[in-house]
């Protein structure tokens, strides 16, 4: 019997009515503040363009300064035509938003500010339309948080009872400093929010290419039977950035690489990789699976933790080819500061798929260049052919996944170049670009509507969050009975210190260096 449809339908929706947003008010904290500008509201202005905020939504800023509307549509207005991907604004799409965004001047910790907040919320056109449903967005400094959520909940706005309702909160990162202060923000926001209602940005979860390696990896069936310790040799995770940082000094000083972006953005990717097919689509499924990996990574021991790990800063650029200062001369760093701004890190994930497989994690700034990358690298055929002439030269079987810049996916391969014996390596190529002519959404989109339709599965969840500080926890311990005096240091404008490569060069391997499919 012949298959009638022997390649299946072209394309497959899977929720169709995933992405009804219903009137909802959305409250954002910390207004007029860089994430409001650079991120919540181009990706509000998107959606209302695209039609898919209905027209009963409505954006209330709350920030300290004094204001009136129209001051603040005007400043937001100002601030959207410096997006890159929006340039140039289309008036008639932004005067339709702007029309219901409305301003509360409070300071966060002052009740007058939230009865104010309560009362605009009544006394809006849109109430009619959105009545109790509300998102909350924490966009302010992380230390206002818990405040923020207790004075929401004294003005009578939080969630009325237990469960998933119409009363959501939006949380940034970093979801606290280290395991115990994220547990206590988790315990401070729980006695208003119960879980179901919060969601914890981590806005790499909301990018096309994240999301897509889930679908890439259960929707073939060419890969996954690949994907394990008998055909995998081991993984790459790499998220280099070329600038430093910036006007974030203080913040960054504080923070240092391992948790500004380890703890969160590489390690969603490393447990996108390395998870288990879930037992269904649903948020619950996907997060089990996800702290199972996470669990699955031993806490080593200081020394261990000490070998198996690299940390630097960025040095100065004596031939003034890379726009940066040197890490200890940025504005707002301590000048004895011992603040990674590169981290690189071999990990094990001791489970039946992965054991002996190792991950090596690396993150920087000021590097050689911007991308996000996966490389997965499979073993070598056995040595009996052409590796027995070509030696190490026979170059590894490769999955490259793209996520940022130039989306896409690339399988490097040997073939042999015509008319002569030797070989080469080759490869296949997919790019979001072509095979997919349209727009890429931008992360907060999507995280928008799905906080807006209470879908939470690209939101991590308490135990994830949890499990990942205490790896990081353990790193920094380590770092911090070593007791250095200063780092090492890096180029800017190369990608990273010597040690990096020694970490890999150590298990005979080395990091795939960046080239642009
Ligand atoms: C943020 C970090 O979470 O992610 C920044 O705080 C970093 O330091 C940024 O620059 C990188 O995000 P993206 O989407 O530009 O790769």
């Amino acid at each position: 019997m012949t298959d009638a449809f022997p390649s299946g339908p072209e394309t497959c929706e899977l929720s169709p009515a995933a992405a009804k947003v219903e009137p909802t008010a959305i409250v954002i904290f910390g207004a007029t503040g860089d994430l409001t500008r650079r991120k919540i509201v181009p990706a509000l202005y998107q959606l209302s363009r695209q039609g898919r905020l209905p027209d009963g939504c409505a954006i209330f800023g709350y920030a300290r300064r004094p204001k009136r509307d129209d001051e603040f549509r005007a400043d937001l207005l100002a601030a959207l035509e410096e997006v890159p991907h929006i340039r140039p604004v289309s008036r008639e799409a932004w005067e339709k938003l702007a029309a219901r965004i409305y301003y509360v001047q409070g300071d966060l910790d002052d009740p007058s500010g939230y009865a104010r907040l309560r009362d605009r919320l009544a006394a809006a056109p849109e109430a009619v339309h959105f009545g109790e449903r509300v998102l909350f967005y924490l966009a302010t400094a992380p230390g206002f948080f818990g405040t923020v959520a207790e004075q929401i909940a004294r003005a009578g706005l939080a969630p009325k009872a237990s469960g998933p309702g119409p009363r959501r909160l939006i949380v940034e990162k970093p979801f606290g400093e280290d395991l115990a202060s994220a547990r206590e923000l988790s315990r401070a926001l729980h006695r208003s929010f119960p879980e179901e209602t919060l969601f914890r940005i981590d806005h790499y979860l909301g990018k096309e290419t994240v999301q897509n390696l889930l679908y890439f990896r259960f929707g073939n069936s060419i890969y996954e039977p690949l994907w394990n310790r008998r055909y995998i040799d081991h993984v790459q995770i790499t998220v280099a950035e070329r600038l430093g940082v910036e006007n974030r000094g203080e913040y960054y000083d504080a923070t240092g690489a391992a948790r500004d972006m380890l703890q969160n953005h590489l390690f969603q990717l490393l447990c996108l990789v390395a998870m288990e097919p879930p037992a269904s689509l649903e948020a619950g499924a996907i997060h089990d699976e996800k702290v199972k990996v996470l669990r699955s990574i031993p806490t080593p021991a200081s020394s261990e933790l000490l070998a198996c790990s690299v940390r630097a800063q960025y040095g100065a650029d004596e031939t003034g080819a890379h726009p940066v200062h040197a890490y200890l001369q940025e504005p707002r760093v301590k000048p004895d500061s011992l603040t990674e701004t590169y981290v690189a890190w071999r990990l094990d994930v001791d489970n039946w798929r992965w054991s002996g497989v190792p991950f090596y994690l690396r993150t920087g700034k000021a590097l050689a260049q911007q991308f996000t990358e996966i490389d997965i690298f499979f073993r070598p055929p056995p040595s009996v052919l052409f590796a027995a002439v070509c030696g190490m030269r026979l170059g590894r079987n490769c999955l490259r996944i793209r996520i940022q810049p130039n989306e896409g996916i690339h399988l490097l391969f040997n073939a042999k170049i015509p008319g002569l014996p030797v070989i080469q390596r080759a490869s296949m190529h997919f790019h979001y670009r072509e095979d997919f002519a349209r727009y890429l959404p931008e992360a907060y989109e999507r995280l928008l509507v799905d906080a807006l339709t209470g879908e939470s599965t690209l939101f991590t969840r308490h135990d994830e969050v949890e499990h990942a500080w205490r790896l990081v926890d353990a790193l920094r311990a380590a770092w911090s009975e070593e007791k250095r005096g200063e780092l090492p240091t890096y180029k800017p404008g190369s990608m990273g210190p010597a040690e990096a490569e020694e970490l890999l060069a150590r298990d005979g391997r080395r990091w795939q260096p960046f080239q642009y499919d």
